[in-house]
C-alpha cells in the first residue's frame, strides 16, 4: 500500500521498531549508522514519515507491505523518476519471509504501467537473499562495483526491462503462493 495511505498510529511506530532492530535488517541498514546502537522509537517514526512524504513530491515512491491483520511486514521504494533507469530497495520483516520476490514484480508491474522503461538493484556483496529475489523477479545481474555510498564494500548491480511487461499480452508474472513449486522431500 502507498505509505501515505497507512495510518501512522503509535502500534505502527512499535512494528516499525521491532522490525528495524530485527538482526537482518539492522545489520543491513543501521549498523553502519547507528554504531551498533538499537533504532529507537522516534528514529523509526520518522522512518515512516518519511515513506509517507515521498508522497508529496514526485522525485521517490514509498510502500508499506502490511499483512492480512494489517501489520507491517515490509517495505519497498523507488528511489527516483527516471524513467529510463529507477533504482529500487525493499527489506522485509523476518516474521513475513517469502513475500518480497512477489512485491518486487508487482511493483516492476507497477512501474511499467506508469511508463518506466527499466529498474536497477543494488545489493551489497554477499547478500544472497536480496540476490536471489532479484533473479526470481527476472533482473540481470550486470556486475560487481564498489558502493559509492559504503566506502570500500562491493555491491552487485542488477537490471530489469519493463517495455516486455508493458505487452497487454504479457500475463501477470506475480505468483500467488498456491502456485509455487512444492518442494520435493527426498
Ligand atoms: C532481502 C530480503 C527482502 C529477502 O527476503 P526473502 O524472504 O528471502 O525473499 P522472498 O520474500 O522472495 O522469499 C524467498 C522464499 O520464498 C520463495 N518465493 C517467494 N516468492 C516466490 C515466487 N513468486 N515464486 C517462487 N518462489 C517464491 C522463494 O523460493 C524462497 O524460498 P526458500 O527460502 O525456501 O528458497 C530479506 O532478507 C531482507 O529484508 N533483508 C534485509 C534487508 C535487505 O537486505 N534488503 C535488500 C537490500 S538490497
Amino acid at each position: 500500500m502507498r505509505a501515505d495511505r497507512v495510518a501512522l498510529t503509535s502500534e505502527l511506530v512499535r512494528q516499525m521498531t521491532t522490525i528495524a532492530n530485527e538482526p537482518v535488517m539492522y545489520d543491513a541498514s543501521y549498523r553502519r549508522h547507528l554504531h551498533g546502537l538499537p533504532v529507537t522509537k522516534e528514529q523509526a517514526e520518522r522512518f515512516l514519515r518519511w515513506a509517507s512524504d515521498t508522497w508529496r513530491g514526485t522525485t521517490q515512491f514509498a510502500f508499506l507491505l502490511l499483512d492480512p491483520f494489517e501489520a507491517l511486514a515490509g517495505f519497498i521504494f523507488i528511489k527516483s523518476r527516471d524513467p529510463e533507469g529507477a533504482e529500487i530497495g525493499y527489506w522485509l520483516s523476518a516474521g513475513h519471509a517469502g513475500v518480497m520476490t512477489n512485491a518486487v514484480l508487482a511493483l516492476a508491474e507497477a512501474a511499467g504501467e506508469a511508463g518506466f522503461q527499466a529498474l536497477w538493484a543494488r545489493v551489497q556483496e554477499g547478500n544472497v537473499r536480496s540476490e536471489a529475489v532479484l533473479l526470481r523477479a527476472g533482473f540481470t545481474p550486470l556486475g560487481v562495483a564498489p558502493d559509492p555510498e559504503k566506502g570500500h564494500a562491493l555491491f552487485s548491480r542488477y537490471h530489469l526491462a519493463l517495455t516486455a511487461t508493458n505487452e497487454a499480452s504479457q500475463p501477470s508474472r506475480v505468483r500467488r503462493r498456491a502456485e509455487r513449486p512444492e518442494k520435493v522431500e527426498p
